[in-house]
């Protein structure tokens, strides 16, 4: 039977995406900051430990799979703690957990980014490069100077994807495959907390895919299994739109 660690697993889409790997025949072991097998904070470092301590555990060193959910949206109350939990709640998971992915089978690991990354300019903010050179103290600084979360979202979104590349290459020769799905505008109360804000409410309603609907947890749900499972066994490094065609829509002549 398959490991699989998801972080973010009581609600929205880690929730949907924990569902159908257990349906698939996975073991999943859920990581949260209430309701999961493993309680932990990822917005701090201690937290961030704990839980890999914990996942270890867990698993006894030997994991076939890592999805990482847990986020915040625009919403959360400051950017810095937006960059911590989405940067680096994601990155130094599955750094912790790599050489027990590299003991397991078929081992592949899946980021949740968003298409929110590929809005122009979000990719140059300063807090990127900070969070790419793990930093988190100068990019919580950074991110904060903005005074913008969703500039500290996007751009968090931006890093983590290309920190799931790199680690693609580099992790390749041990057989770990590292992919990211970005969503699009997805029904789950992150999604919900946004429209009811006045400061994001109108453009996010405003922000529809072409297919001129939002999309369901499982519609992202069915794309993780697919990639966590063998028959993706070459699908690596990529980034996945699950998205309605945003990304169509946001930059058409660019892939
Ligand atoms: P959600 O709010 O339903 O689920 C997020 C989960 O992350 C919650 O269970 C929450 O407790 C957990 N979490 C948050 N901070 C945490 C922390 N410090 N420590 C441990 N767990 C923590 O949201 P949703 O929509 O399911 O989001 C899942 C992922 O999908 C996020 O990374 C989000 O950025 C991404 N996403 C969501 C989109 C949407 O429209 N819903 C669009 C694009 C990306």
């Amino acid at each position: 039977m398959s490991v699989t660690v998801v972080t973010g697993s009581a609600s929205g889409i880690g929730a949907a995406i924990s569902e159908q790997l257990k349906r698939a025949g996975h073991r999943v072991i859920g990581i949260d900051r209430q309701q999961a097998d493993i309680v932990a904070d990822l917005s701090t470092a201690e937290g961030r430990k704990a839980a890999v301590a914990a996942s270890l555990d867990a698993c006894g060193g030997v994991l076939d799979g890592l999805v990482c959910c847990a986020g915040l949206g625009s919403t959360a109350p400051s950017s810095s703690l937006i960059v911590s939990v989405n940067y680096f709640g994601m990155s130094e998971i599955m750094d912790g957990l790599r050489d027990a992915l590299a003991q397991g089978s078929r081992p592949a690991v899946l980021l949740i980014g968003s298409v929110a990354s590929v809005q122009p300019g979000m990719d140059k903010l300063p807090m990127v490069a900070a969070m790419l050179a793990g930093d988190e103290a100068g990019a919580c600084v950074q991110a904060d100077a903005t005074g913008m979360t969703h500039a500290a979202y996007a751009s968090s979104k931006f890093a983590i994807a290309v920190h799931a590349r790199r680690r693609a290459v580099e992790w390749g020769a041990r057989g770990i495959r590292v992919n990211v799905i970005a969503p699009g505008a997805v029904e789950t109360p992150l999604l919900k907390a946004s429209l009811d804000d006045p400061r994001f409410g109108e453009a996010t309603r405003k922000f529809v895919s072409p297919l001129g609907r939002n999309g369901s947890p499982e519609e992202i749900a069915r794309v993780a299994t697919f990639l966590q499972s063998e028959q993706a066994s070459f699908v690596n490094g990529t980034v996945v739109f699950v998205d309605g065609g945003m990304d169509a829509m946001i930059r058409p002549d660019r892939y």
